[in-house]
C-alpha cells in the first residue's frame, strides 16, 4: 500500500476560490466601525524647505478631522537601522521619516495628511491643503553629478561591500588575447503590484493592531514598534492577503506608522491607502543605473579577469544600490574579479528591492557581454559558457549545494530547438521581419534567514490538521504548498489539512524576500508537523490499550491519518482513535528551524537557462518576443503548477524589464515622468508570447530540510539578456541599454 505523496503534486490555489469570487479580503478593504481615512499630501518639489502649510480651508471641508503637518504631528520615537527584511529584524524603508522637520529631500515626500470621515473628503481636502515651498537646487539623475559619485563603505543595508576583489584583475586584462569593455544603462524601474499599499490601524488602549499588505507582519510589527516607541507585543500586525508585491512591500515604509499616528491623534481606527500614483513616490523603487563590465579571455573563451563597477542614485540619507554585482561575480570560474559600487546622492528616496533585485539587471550585463565575446571568437553561446562553468562559488571556492546548470542548458536548448539556430546576425527572417535566437545562464542567491523560523501545528480530534506560521500569502502560493508539505509530514489527505498565516499572533516567520519564503517557511512547517506526527507516535506506543503497545517508534509510518506498523500495515490506529481514547480534543507541537552551520560551508543558487526569440520589424523599429524558454533547477518543487506560475511570471518581468519598464526623472522638475500604469508599461496578454518553462531535477540535501531553493525571483535574472541577445541575433545591432526601444532599432 502506497499513498502518493501531496508535495509535488499540481494542487490548485487553496486561496484561487476566495480570490475569484471576492471572498478574499485584502487590507485595504477592512470596514471598522467609526473608521476614518487618511489621505497623504506628498511635496511638489525636490529639494527645499516647507515655509508654510495653510490647512485652512481644507478644515473647514466637509467631514474632514484633522491636519497633520510636521508643526502637530507627534515627532517619532526612533528610527531602527535600515536592514533588509530578510533578516527578521526591523526593516525600515529608509532611515527617514517624513514630519520631522520642514526640510524637503524628494518629490512626493509626505508633507501633510487630511483624516476625514469619508476617503472621497479626505481627498478633497487633501487638495485644499497649501503648502508653500523654498526650493534649492536638485539633484535626480546620474548625469547631474557623475563628477560627484563616492564608494560607499556597504550597499543594500549594509549586507553587501561597497568593493569586493579576487586575484589581479588588471594582470587577467594583461594576459586576455580578446577585451571587451562595455558600459550598460538601465531606467528606473517601479513595482506595480494590481493592489497598491494601505494599511488600518485600529488602537485599543495602548493596544496597536494594524492590517498591512506587507511582505513580513514581523517587519511591520517591529518597524513601528520602534518608530512609535512601542514594545512589539503592543503591535498586532495582521495582513492575510496580499495583491502582489514583488519587493515593495517587503521593506516598511512611512505609511503604517502614519496610519497609526492619524488613529492615535483622531481617537478612531484609520485607514490609509496609497494612490497609484503614490506607489511611483512612496515604497521604494529599481534606481537608474550604469555598469561598466570589463572582460578579459583567452583565444578559448576562459574567462581571465572580470571586472564589474556599478553607478548608481541613492537618497539623501541611505547608501543603498541594489546588489548587481552578486551573481555575475559568481557565475563563472575566473580567477582575477572587481566590483565597485559607486553612488550619487540624489532627491529621490531610498531604493528598494524590486524582483529579482540586482542581479536581474547585473546579469544583463555580463550575460550580454558573454554574448559578445562568444561572437567575437566565433563559439557558440552554450558552448563558451561550459568552457567557464564553476562546480564552486568562485567567491569563497566552497561547492555549490546543488546545481543543475549543465543540465539547465541542455534542456532549455532542445526544448526550444537551439541547434536550428545559424549564428551569424540577420541569417534568418520571416517576410520582411529579422528573426533572432538568443539565450543567457540565470542564477539567484539561496539566502538564508539568520533568526530561527518557526510553525505550529494542530491535530484535531475530527483528524483534520491546521499549521500555522505568520507569514502572509502575498500571491506566491505559500498557503497551498504548505499544505501539502504539512499534509506528508503528518501522513495526511491534504484535504484534512489547512494553512493559517498573516498574523503576528502566530508563530514568527522573517518577511519571505528575496527567494527565501518557500524554502524557510517549508523548513518550519515541515519540523513542526514532524514533531507533531513524532509525539503522536510516542503516545501511542507507551499507551496500554494502543495495538501498537510496546512498538518501536521508528517503525511506525502513518498513512491516511492512521499510525501503522510499516512492516505490518494491519497493526495501527488512526489518531482520532487515540485522541478519542484519551479524552483529548487536539494535540500540538511547534517546530523551530534554521540554517545548519555545515550549509555555510556551501555555496548557494537556484540555477537557470533563458532562451527567447524574437522578430524585429526592421522598418519600425519594433521587437516583439515570440517565444521564451527557460530551464530552472530550483531543487525539490513542492507544487509544480505554483512553482511554474512563479517562473513565468519571472520571465514575462524579464521581458517587460527588456522591452518596456522605464521611469525617468525630468531634472528640471526633479519628478518621475511616469505616475500611472498609463504611462509606465509592464507586459500584458498582448505582449506575452509563448512562454515555456521547463524544471530541471536536482537533490539539495543541504540547502534546508525538504532541499527547497525558491523559484521567485531567478525567473527574471538572464531574461532581458536573452532577449537582448535575440534583437542582437536579428539585427546584428548590440544595444546596451534597458529598455530595448523603438530608436534603438531603427
Ligand atoms: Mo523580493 S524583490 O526580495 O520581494
Amino acid at each position: 500500500m502506497t499513498t502518493a505523496l501531496a508535495i509535488g503534486q499540481p494542487t490548485d490555489r487553496v486561496d484561487g476560490r476566495h480570490k475569484v469570487t471576492g471572498g478574499a479580503q485584502y487590507s485595504a478593504d477592512l470596514l471598522l466601525t467609526g473608521m476614518a481615512y487618511a489621505v497623504l499630501v506628498g511635496a511638489g518639489v525636490p529639494s527645499g524647505r516647507v515655509t508654510g502649510i495653510d490647512s485652512a480651508e481644507a478644515l473647514q471641508a466637509d467631514g474632514v478631522l484633522t491636519v497633520l503637518t510636521h508643526e502637530n504631528l507627534p515627532k517619532i520615537a526612533g528610527q531602527p537601522p535600515l536592514i533588509p527584511s530578510l533578516a527578521g529584524m526591523p526593516a525600515p524603508g529608509q532611515t527617514f521619516f517624513p514630519f520631522q522637520d520642514e526640510v524637503v529631500h524628494y518629490t512626493g515626500q509626505p508633507v501633510a495628511m487630511v483624516v476625514a470621515d469619508t476617503w472621497e473628503r479626505a481627498q478633497h481636502a487633501a487638495a485644499l491643503v497649501r503648502v508653500s515651498y523654498q526650493e534649492t537646487p536638485s539633484v535626480t539623475t546620474l548625469d547631474q553629478a557623475r563628477d560627484e559619485a563616492y564608494e560607499p563603505e556597504a550597499v543594500f543595508g549594509g549586507f553587501v561591500p561597497g568593493r569586493s576583489t579576487r586575484g589581479d584583475v588588471a594582470a587577467g586584462l594583461a594576459k586576455a588575447d580578446v577585451r571587451i569593455d562595455a558600459v550598460f544603462s538601465y531606467a528606473a524601474n517601479n513595482h506595480n503590484p494590481i493592489e497598491p499599499s494601505a494599511t488600518t490601524a485600529a488602537w485599543d488602549g495602548d493596544q496597536l493592531t494594524l492590517h498591512d499588505a506587507t511582505q513580513g507582519v514581523a517587519a511591520t510589527q517591529l518597524t513601528v514598534a520602534a518608530l512609535l516607541g512601542l514594545t512589539p507585543s503592543k503591535v498586532r500586525v495582521i495582513s492575510h492577503y496580499v495583491g502582489g508585491s514583488f519587493g515593495c512591500k517587503a521593506m516598511i515604509w512611512a505609511h503604517p506608522a502614519l496610519a497609526a499616528l492619524a488613529a492615535r491623534e483622531v481617537g478612531r481606527p484609520v485607514k490609509l491607502s496609497l494612490t497609484r500614483e503614490q506607489m511611483f513616490t512612496s515604497v521604494g523603487h529599481r534606481e537608474e543605473q550604469e555598469q561598466r563590465l570589463t572582460l578579459g579571455a583567452d583565444k578559448e573563451g576562459r574567462l581571465t579577469a572580470l571586472r564589474h563597477h556599478k553607478l548608481s542614485p541613492t537618497s539623501h540619507f541611505d547608501d543603498w544600490a541594489e546588489p548587481s554585482l552578486g551573481v555575475a561575480s559568481q557565475f563563472y570560474a575566473c580567477d582575477n574579479y572587481e566590483g565597485v559600487y559607486r553612488l550619487i546622492r540624489a532627491h529621490t528616496m531610498t531604493p528598494t528591492f524590486m524582483r529579482a533585485p540586482g542581479e536581474a539587471s547585473g546579469m544583463f550585463a555580463l550575460e550580454s557581454t558573454m554574448d559578445d565575446l562568444a561572437h567575437e571568437l566565433g563559439i557558440d553561446p552554450i558552448e563558451l559558457r561550459l568552457r567557464n562553468f564553476t562546480d564552486t562559488d568562485p567567491t569563497t571556492g566552497n561547492p555549490w549545494s546543488s546545481s543543475g546548470l549543465k543540465e539547465c542548458y541542455q534542456r532549455g536548448a532542445e526544448r526550444f530547438g537551439w541547434h536550428r539556430r545559424n549564428p551569424e546576425p540577420r541569417s534568418h527572417r520571416d517576410g520582411h521581419l529579422l528573426i533572432g535566437y538568443g539565450m543567457a545562464g540565470a542564477g539567484y542567491p539561496g539566502y538564508g534567514p539568520s533568526n530561527p523560523q518557526r510553525a505550529r501545528a494542530r491535530l484535531y480530534s475530527d483528524g483534520t490538521a491546521v499549521v500555522q506560521a505568520a507569514t502572509p500569502e502575498f500571491g506566491t502560493g505559500v498557503a497551498t504548498v504548505m499544505t501539502q508539505v504539512a499534509a506528508d509530514a503528518l501522513g495526511l489527505p491534504v484535504e484534512r489539512c489547512r494553512f493559517e498565516g498573516g498574523d503576528t499572533m502566530l508563530p514568527t516567520i522573517a518577511a519571505a524576500v528575496g527567494s527565501s519564503g518557500a524554502g524557510m517557511i517549508s523548513a518550519a512547517v515541515h519540523t513542526a508537523a514532524t514533531n507533531l506526527r513524532r509525539q503522536l507516535v510516542a503516545q501511542a506506543v507507551a499507551d496500554a490499550q494502543s495495538p501498537l503497545h510496546g512498538a518501536d517508534p521508528d517503525a511506525v509510518t502513518v498513512r491516511d491519518g492512521r499510525m501503522i506498523l510499516r512492516d505490518a500495515p494491519d497493526t495501527g490506529e488512526t489518531y482520532v482513535e487515540l485522541l478519542h481514547r484519551n479524552f483529548l480534543p487536539d494535540a500540538e507541537a511547534v517546530g523551530a528551524w534554521s540554517p545548519s552551520p555545515e550549509s555555510t560551508r556551501y555555496g548557494k543558487m537556484t540555477f537557470g537557462a533563458q532562451f527567447a526569440e524574437v522578430a524585429v520589424d526592421p522598418g519600425l523599429g519594433l521587437a516583439r518576443v515570440r517565444r521564451m524558454v527557460g530551464a530552472f533547477a530550483p531543487g525539490r518543487v513542492l507544487n509544480p503548477k505554483t512553482a511554474r506560475s512563479q517562473l513565468m511570471g519571472g520571465m514575462l518581468w524579464g521581458l517587460g524589464q527588456a522591452l518596456l519598464e522605464a521611469n525617468y526623472m525630468d531634472p528640471r522638475r526633479g519628478r518621475w515622468v511616469a505616475s500611472s500604469l498609463g504611462d509606465y508599461l509592464v507586459p500584458v496578454n498582448a505582449d506575452a508570447p509563448e512562454v515555456e518553462v521547463e524544471l530541471v531535477d536536482v537533490t539539495d540535501e543541504i540547502i534546508n530540510p525538504l532541499g527547497v531553493k525558491g523559484v521567485g525571483e531567478v525567473g527574471q535574472v538572464g531574461a532581458a539578456a536573452a532577449i537582448a541577445n535575440a534583437v542582437h541575433h536579428a539585427t546584428g545591432r548590440r544595444v546596451r541599454k534597458l529598455p530595448i526601444t523603438l530608436e534603438d532599432l531603427l
